[in-house]
């Protein structure tokens, strides 16, 4: 079936499932349904934000250097991840409040506020705040470097806006420039074809977060009421508050200045 020089690849090795396999550690002990599907469900997001990391790495570099098809690709697969992301809350969903009370104790303070990789998603396309750069990876080894690093490079956001000024669609890359641009591209699709698939591929990843953040909250609710969250939030008073955030606004100005 494969080649000679690969013979000693197994299925198992490539993925390292003795590893892999062996990560899922409940703290009730061996035997919770509820705990185990918990933890999976947190590390295959965990697994799939590496993807969406990659990939909106890729949307900057090939944007900034000025080539949309990549982009186009990247983001195509970023939305099919969003897909299996908002599903990994219908499996958490399957668990009653509470199964989920039997062992939330055991979880301390620890919370997806602390998901290093999520901030860095979020400060990757652009939306970045430096005050959340401690509280998210203050514990985790490494946590503080990687949100420093994707505070300080381009974002996806900036990629887009010096491709704006780069195709003569914005005079400047001033706010005014850039909203008068991106409303003249939604206004005539066809008139840059490419550019307008890739600010309206951003903008749905962007209304694709949104929709995970609401689903997530209204998970949220479902498990603990208004019960404060285990990071030491309101809990869902909190989750709320962050549905309506957008990373890349003024792609959504654009419909109400057209
Ligand atoms: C029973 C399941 C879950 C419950 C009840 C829950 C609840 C919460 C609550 C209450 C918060 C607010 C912070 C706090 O005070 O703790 C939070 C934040 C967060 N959770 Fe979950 N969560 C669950 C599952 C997940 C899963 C599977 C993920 C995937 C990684 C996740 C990712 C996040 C992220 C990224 C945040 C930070 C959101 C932000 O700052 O906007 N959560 N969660």
């Amino acid at each position: 079936m494969a080649g000679d020089e690969n013979k000693d690849v197994t299925y198992a090795g490539y993925l390292r499932l003795g590893t892999l396999l062996d990560q899922q550690r409940p703290l009730s002990g061996g035997d919770s349904a509820d705990e185990l599907m918990f933890i999976v469900a947190h590390q295959t997001c965990e697994l799939w934000f590496k993807v969406v990391l990659r990939e909106l790495t890729a949307v900057r570099d090939s944007v900034a250097g000025g080539v949309i098809e990549p982009a186009l690709l990247a983001l195509r697969r970023v939305a099919a991840v969003q897909h299996v992301l908002l599903d990994e809350i219908a499996v958490l969903e399957s668990m009653q409040p509470g199964g989920f009370l039997a062992f939330r104790d055991l979880l301390g303070s620890a919370s997806g506020y602390e998901s290093v990789q999520y901030r860095e998603i979020e400060f990757l396309a652009g939306a970045k705040d430096a005050a959340t750069i401690d509280p998210t990876a203050g514990r985790q080894p490494g946590g503080r470097e990687a949100l420093e690093h994707r505070y300080a490079e381009p974002s996806v956001w900036d990629a887009a806006v010096s491709l704006l000024v780069a195709r003569g669609l914005a005079a400047d890359s001033s706010d005014a420039g850039v909203r008068a641009a991106v409303t003249a591209v939604f206004a005539d699709p066809v008139r840059d074809f490419p550019v307008w698939q890739l600010l309206r591929g951003l903008l749905e990843f962007d209304a694709g977060e949104a929709i995970w953040r609401s689903r997530h909250t209204q998970m949220a609710e479902l498990m603990i009421g208004r019960k404060p969250g285990t990071g030491g939030s309101s809990g869902v008073g909190y989750l709320a508050s962050r549905v309506d955030l957008r990373y890349f606004p003024v792609l959504w100005d654009a419909a109400s200045l057209l």
